[in-house]
């Protein structure tokens, strides 16, 4: 922003740089208790993000921050330029859909799941729109009209990406989303985080695991203590750690 710019006040509430999400100083704190220690990085628009550091290191609560599911305590964040504070929380939830590590879902059908996103914005999906959902994620269009309870997990986990989707979001966050699944449902869901990555979905996954990291990640945020250490590429990471920093990177904090 320029000084005429902002004398005239017209570009409050736009933050100028291009990312599709940007923390500016955040911290975030609990009972006095700083969760997230003044973390400012930009998410680049391109690729699969990945965040990864030690068993509470603060992954799942930026991710909260990300979807607001939390506020700040101080320090901003902007989606696409605009600041969160001047994007009301329900557009904001659609435009950032949250994946959780456990599957989250009414105990109803599938089609009651997908559907209830948009009825929420007045939008009807048709048939052909659900099928094109269960495409997405790689499930049979005969699971449509299944209770969620006669699914396995990794079928529910995809349930639960499609009803993401459902809301047409520009932004998937996924919390180790493949961590209770076995390794055949774990690969169909990276495959479906592939595919939508390349539709020009952003997808920003917090992974515990190293060789989840290293088959899908393009570029990494480390975590550390609530800290951010640093933005590299996946590519970089690798080369620069030897596997035994690494290992040590994925583990617990001390004294926890
Ligand atoms: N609601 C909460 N109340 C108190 N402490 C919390 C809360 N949420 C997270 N924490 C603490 O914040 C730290 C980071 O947690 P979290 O973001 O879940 O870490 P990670 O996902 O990296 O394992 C941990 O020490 C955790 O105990
Ligand atoms: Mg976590």
């Amino acid at each position: 922003m320029n000084e005429y710019q902002s004398s005239l006040g017209h570009t409050q509430g736009i933050n100028d740089e291009d990312c599709p999400i940007c923390f500016q100083n955040v911290n975030f704190e609990i009972n006095s208790n700083r969760i997230i220690k003044d973390i400012s990085v930009k998410i680049d628009r391109k690729g699969i993000t990945g965040i990864i550091g030690p068993s509470g290191s603060g992954k799942s609560t930026l991710l909260r921050l990300m979807n607001r599911l939390i506020s700040a305590t101080s320090g901003k964040i902007s989606l696409d330029s605009e600041w969160y504070d001047t994007i009301p929380v329900r557009e904001l939830r659609k435009r950032i859909g949250l994946v959780q590590q456990r599957p989250y879902l009414f105990p109803e059908t599938v089609r009651d799941n997908l559907t209830y996103g948009p009825s929420i914005w007045g939008i009807n999906l048709t048939e052909k729109d659900l099928f094109e959902l269960l495409d997405k994620v790689a499930l049979p269009h005969e699971f449509l009209d299944r209770k969620i309870e006669n699914l396995s997990g990794g079928e529910q986990q995809r349930v639960s990406v499609a009803r993401s989707l459902s809301n047409n979001p520009d932004i998937l966050l996924l919390d180790e989303p493949t961590s209770a699944l076995d390794i055949v449902s774990e690969e169909i869901l990276e495959d479906t985080l592939r595919k939508l990555s390349q539709e020009e979905i952003k997808i920003i996954i917090v992974t515990h695991s190293l060789e989840q990291t290293k088959r899908l990640t393009d570029q990494l945020l480390f975590l550390k203590g609530g800290e951010f250490i640093e933005k590299t590429s996946t590519k970089e990471f690798f080369q620069k750690y030897n596997e035994e920093e690494i290992r040590g990177f994925f583990k617990k904090e001390k004294g926890e």
